[in-house]
């Protein structure tokens, strides 16, 4: 049975991801460090594995593949937990990621769409102080080994890109942008779209990238920003 792998698909824009993957149809399989939201593993189709990739990359994947062939493996996860943020940082975005990525690479179906997309962040391309160097580094890194990825597994047909979102509302968030209605007006006031982004909208920026709408396209970057970072910082200053 071909599958999709959603790692870090328990939370955020993972989760919001696999909810569109399973209304496809198609059988999908998870990976969180805690379990998934009450009700989540009910639906059709769906297998959640635990595991935590910043001690052990490896965890439950040798039996999530003996699930089936891979059509897509989509990386939704970033480093949060106990620990210096820089090694957790590049342990569990970049470590954990090359990992998973060399090992399912041989488990993609070859009789369908391969494709592997990583969720970045912009600050693979600027820098927000209010987040870590690790942080930052993790991202630009996970920018560049997916055009290296794209690049060495091409002649397989997997397809390798990057979605870098800016700040965005996810379910997660919705009761602290509501409560804080200052700080949501004024980043969508710097916004040219005029509002803030939904973990929803960038979940459908994976699903493109991960599916056969963009055949051709590999080793790309997706910003998902509302057009932010289109502007000069001075420019945005006056809007403040
Ligand atoms: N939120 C934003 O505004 C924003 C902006 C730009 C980019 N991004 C990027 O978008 C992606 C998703 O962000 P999000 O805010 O939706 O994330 P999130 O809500 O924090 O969810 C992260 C997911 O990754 C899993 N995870 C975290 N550490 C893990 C570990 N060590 N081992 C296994 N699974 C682990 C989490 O599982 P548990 O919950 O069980 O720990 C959860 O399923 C991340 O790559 C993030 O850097 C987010």
């Amino acid at each position: 049975m071909r599958q999709h792998l959603v790692i870090g698909g328990t939370r955020g824009i993972g989760r919001e991801v696999v909810k569109r993957l399973l209304a496809t149809g198609e059988a999908v399989s998870v990976l969180g460090r805690k379990a998934p939201s009450p009700g989540d593993a009910e639906a059709a189709g769906v297998r959640y594995w635990t595991g935590d990739l910043a001690t052990d990359p490896a965890g439950p994947l040798a039996e999530i593949l003996a699930r089936g062939p891979l059509g897509s493996l989509i990386f939704c996860h970033r480093f949060k937990g106990p620990g210096e943020a820089w090694d957790g940082e590049l342990r569990t975005s970049l470590s954990a990621t090359k990992a998973i990525i060399e090992a399912a690479a041989p488990h993609f179906d070859p009789t369908g769409p391969r494709s592997i997309v990583l969720t970045s962040s912009i600050v693979s391309h600027f820098v927000a102080d209010e987040q870590p160097v690790g942080y930052h580094v993790a991202k630009a890194g996970m920018n560049q080994m997916a055009r290296y990825y794209a690049v060495t597994l091409g002649a397989r047909g997997i397809r390798v890109n990057t979605v870098s979102p800016s700040v965005f509302i996810k379910e997660e968030s919705a009761a602290f942008y509501a409560d804080n209605p200052e700080l949501t007006a004024r980043l969508s006031g710097i916004t040219p779209l005029a509002r803030m982004g939904f973990a929803g909208e960038v979940a459908e920026a994976i699903l493109f990238l991960a599916g056969e709408r963009a055949s051709f396209i590999t080793g790309q970057d997706l910003i998902v920003d509302g057009g932010i970072s289109l502007q000069a910082p001075p420019s945005m200053a006056r809007k403040l």
